[in-house]
């Protein structure tokens, strides 16, 4: 028999697909501006740099309305990782992923309503959501308005450091979002989790 839980309100869901269609083009933009090659774009150069700027604006707006929709439900309790045993329920799960659900061992930490994420995504979650994007963003916005960046920083030019922070979290969020379309086929079926984050229903 199937039960099914309802999880996630609907301005989760709208923020988080509008979150990774911002974040794809931004990741596609983001590599052609990176390697541009004249004779080879992936997205010509001035163009890719207007996408750019424009869908990393669209990021900074659904990044306020993600903080804010957070505070004013509760739901950023979610994200908080929980002590005692955290370190101890991050291995099993991470023993659930790597060998457990191969031989079709239960899930050790299923979702509730109360309690959505297990430790491993609350601690990633969490640092993707308030450390890596934050500073991409805010490098971002710098990058936008230079007359913001400090003239020198760490003995550098200012919008070295900057360049360089923007960049090295940009790729943490390409390599966290690998991951974690990954991750989101271990659910009771491989659709389940993707179907959860359209419809709002965790069936199990
Ligand atoms: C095409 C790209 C993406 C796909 C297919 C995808 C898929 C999913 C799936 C299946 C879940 C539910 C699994 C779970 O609860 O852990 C989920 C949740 C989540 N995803 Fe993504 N995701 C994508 C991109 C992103 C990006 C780029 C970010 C952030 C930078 C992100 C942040 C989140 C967060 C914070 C949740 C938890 C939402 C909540 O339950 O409150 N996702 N995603």
């Amino acid at each position: 028999m199937t039960n099914r839980v309802f999880m996630l309100p609907l301005w989760i869901r709208l923020w988080h697909w509008s979150n990774a269609l911002a974040i794809i083009v931004l990741a596609v933009t983001g590599v052609s501006l990176h390697f541009s090659n004249p004779e080879l774009p992936l997205v010509e150069f001035s163009l890719a740099a207007r996408i750019h700027n424009v869908a990393g604006v669209c990021l900074a707006g659904l990044y306020v309305v993600f903080v804010v929709g957070n505070i004013v439900t509760g739901n950023w309790w979610q994200y908080v990782p929980k002590p005692p045993g955290i370190i101890g329920r991050c291995l099993t799960q991470m023993q659930y992923y790597g060998s457990g659900i191969f031989k079709g061992e239960k899930e050790p930490f299923p979702p509730t309503p109360e309690v959505n994420f297990n430790a491993l995504q609350a601690v990633t979650y969490w640092s993707i959501m308030y450390l890596v994007l934050p500073v991409v963003i805010a490098t971002g916005l710098i990058f936008l308005y230079p007359q913001f960046a400090p003239d020198r920083l760490f003995g550098l030019d200012g919008l070295l450091p900057i360049a360089m922070l923007h960049y090295l979290g940009a790729a943490v969020i390409v390599l966290f979002a690998v991951s974690h379309i990954y991750l989101g086929t271990m659910g009771p079926k491989v659709s389940s989790l993707f179907k959860m984050m359209i419809t709002g229903w965790y069936e199990h």
